[in-house]
């Protein structure tokens, strides 16, 4: 599967978010602006950190799972770690939350912004093996990113 061109992406991040201080509406235009741009994913958003659990936060695709536990499938394991979970293939993932179950394979980046998590970015994709390693480098710039936008907090984080 063809890479999108992820510098790109990560300059039209930019001037998306570069104006606004509302993290709502920059976390929904990131998740919009990535699901467009990423090919072969059926579902692409944020959990968001609510004291000890994950929360549903803006996301494009089916209606999903609202709660995650930390520690537990791929996002909980993400947010407990703090490090990128690229799976290849959720059916050989012990205790991977069926939220789609279009979906085969997963990657999930914890939001580190200010040296603190507020959330995890979750994308799908019904393909296995469908997260490159360049995919991953991508996606953790982009999530870089969003994080630099995130200094001012609002009622969404
Ligand atoms: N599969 C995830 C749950 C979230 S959905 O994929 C949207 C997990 O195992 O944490």
């Amino acid at each position: 599967m063809e890479e999108p061109d992820y510098e790109l992406l990560n300059s039209q991040l930019n001037a998306l978010l570069v104006d606004e201080t509302d993290s709502l509406a920059s976390a929904s235009n990131f998740v919009a602006l990535l699901y467009n741009a990423i090919m072969d994913v059926n579902w692409l958003g944020i959990y968001v950190l609510r004291g000890a659990e994950l929360v549903l936060g803006p996301f494009q695709g089916r209606p999903a799972c609202v709660h995650l536990k930390i520690g537990s499938g791929v996002c909980g394991t993400a947010a407990a770690t703090l490090e990128t979970q690229r799976v290849a293939d959720v059916h050989q993932f012990v205790g991977h939350i069926a939220c789609d179950a279009e979906s085969r394979s997963e990657i999930v980046v914890p939001l580190i912004c200010d040296g603190e998590l507020i959330g995890v970015l979750d994308i799908d994709s019904p393909t296995v093996d469908r997260f490159s390693a360049a995919d991953q480098l991508g996606v953790e710039k982009l999530c870089a990113t969003f994080c630099e936008f995130q200094s001012v907090r609002d009622q969404f984080i």
